[in-house]
């Protein structure tokens, strides 16, 4: 049996009993694409079989940086943007203190984690010097190019600031470089410099790499336990294997989106109830509009956080155009509790409350809105998540990856390219005046 169990028992309204069958033929097929190599991107599917077949002498490697950067840093600044940084701060977030950075630091036990390099906001690198001030720090600097503006602009401030502090060779000891095994400016300056470096594997995409060095180093450095989200990932492996749609939960969820996704449902929000996961959806977010979002289609990628957004985005939902479906994931047994606490009067009305904890009112959140939504039109599928250990969040993070990359050759596209990110790129360089983009540059100025 599946460790998180997939729940579409609300879509009776939406989908016939017939249609998830009807599928099968085409969940086949697109299983022997995505199993067999057979599809658009298949030099991109090392991810399948990562959760087993990872280096294991890197493996060791990741925990004792870890372990060292937990020694001599009270900071840890992990350096990257979409792919290279997204899977990280979902899984630190997901598995530590709602409050982990702002713990006092016997309370943590590991460094405060923050990341940078995933905008060019000048506010945001002041404030976060100002932050760490003259505490000690390490970098996790990870980027597969090694030229990505972003976090290569990040990479020169922060690695200054280490020269300065500690000198050339101090500096060294602190930098881990998380890149390309062979090519690229990161690699080529590891090197050189003689930074502890950790492997983006070739046939594994950005927005897959979570459980590679990617996602355990800074992982690990918050204290989060690398082995347990490892097991779970491969039990997932083992579980979401069989292409019979009968048997198979995470090729359920990526033909019924398919389903909806064809009748007009063209954007899915993935929903929490509990804060520590808001960028589980923004991870989720890159992994499918990313992985589906070309040849002018895919399901648009949103989220929403409740039962806080019920105050905000709930009356859209409700009764705005209906085009959207929704997904919850949903923890049956919250990591703590707390009693509503009884009151001598009642003037807040709560005394029905009392006695009861706020796992109990949050359930009944769900539940109401679950009702709500499907009355008010909108499909709705939860995936529920026993606990918030590492081993659960191992199998939630591959019951996402097999789903999506099933649900792109579904609707026929490459899952594991992403085009349309260059577009940005390339007019950002040629109006930054980048050597070799001056003709492009000037015809874009012309146009501003
Ligand atoms: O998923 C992807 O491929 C992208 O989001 C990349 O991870 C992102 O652009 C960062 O690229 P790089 O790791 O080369 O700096």
């Amino acid at each position: 049996m599946a460790h998180i169990a997939f729940d579409l028992s609300k879509l009776e309204p939406f989908v016939h009993d017939n249609e998830l069958g009807e599928m099968q033929a085409m969940v086949t097929a697109a299983d022997a694409e995505l199993r067999q190599g057979t599809g658009a991107g298949s030099d991109f599917r090392d991810w399948l079989t990562l959760p087993k077949d990872y280096d294991k002498e890197e493996f060791a490697r990741i925990k004792a940086a870890a372990k060292k950067i937990q020694s001599d840093s009270a900071v840890l600044v992990v350096i990257g943007i979409g792919g290279s940084y997204l899977g990280a701060k979902m899984a630190v977030d997901f598995l530590n203190d709602t409050f982990f950075n702002y713990l006092p630091a016997d309370k943590r036990n590991a460094p405060q984690v923050f990341f940078a390099g995933n905008s060019v906001s000048a506010d945001y690198v002041h404030d976060l010097i100002n932050l760490i001030g003259d505490r000690d720090f390490s970098v996790n600097v990870i980027s597969k190019s090694g030229t990505t503006t972003e976090p290569s602009i990040a990479f020169r401030i922060f690695k200054d600031m280490l020269v300065k502090k500690y000198g050339e060779a101090g500096a060294k000891e602190r930098i881990y470089a998380t890149t390309d095994k062979a090519r690229g400016a990161l690699k080529t300056e590891a090197n050189a410099a003689g930074y502890e470096s950790f492997i983006i594997p070739d046939g594994v995409g950005g927005r897959y790499s979570v459980l590679s060095a990617v996602g355990l180093l800074p992982i690990a450095a918050s204290g989060a336990n690398i082995d347990e989200l490892m097991q779970g990932a491969a039990d997932a492996q083992d579980a979401y294997t069989n292409p019979d749609l009968t048997k198979n939960e995470a090729y359920q969820y990526a033909a019924l989106r398919n389903i909806l996704y064809r009748k007009g449902y063209t954007t899915e929000l993935l929903e929490n109830y509990e804060p520590r996961l808001q960028y589980l959806a923004e991870w989720w977010k890159q992994l499918t509009g990313e992985s589906e979002g070309k040849d002018q289609k895919g399901i648009y990628p949103s989220s929403a956080n409740f039962s806080t957004d019920l105050h905000s985005l709930g009356q859209y939902i409700q009764e705005g155009q209906r085009t959207l479906m929704e997904t919850v994931v949903m923890i049956d047994k919250p990591r703590t509790d707390v009693d509503v606490p009884t009151a001598k009067d009642d003037l807040d009305g709560l005394g029905y409350l009392q006695g009861k904890n706020m796992g109990f009112v949050n359930q009944k959140a769900f539940e109401g809105v679950v009702l709500a939504h499907t009355d008010g039109g909108v499909p709705n599928m939860s995936v529920h998540i026993p606990d918030t250990t590492p081993y659960t969040l191992g199998y939630l993070i591959y019951f996402f990856e097999v789903a999506i990359g099933i649900s792109g050759y579904l609707n026929g596209i490459n899952p594991f390219n992403q085009p349309g990110v260059e577009a940005y790129k390339t007019n950002m360089f040629a109006l930054l005046g980048k050597p070799g983009f001056e003709k492009l540059g000037k015809e874009l100025n012309a146009r501003l």
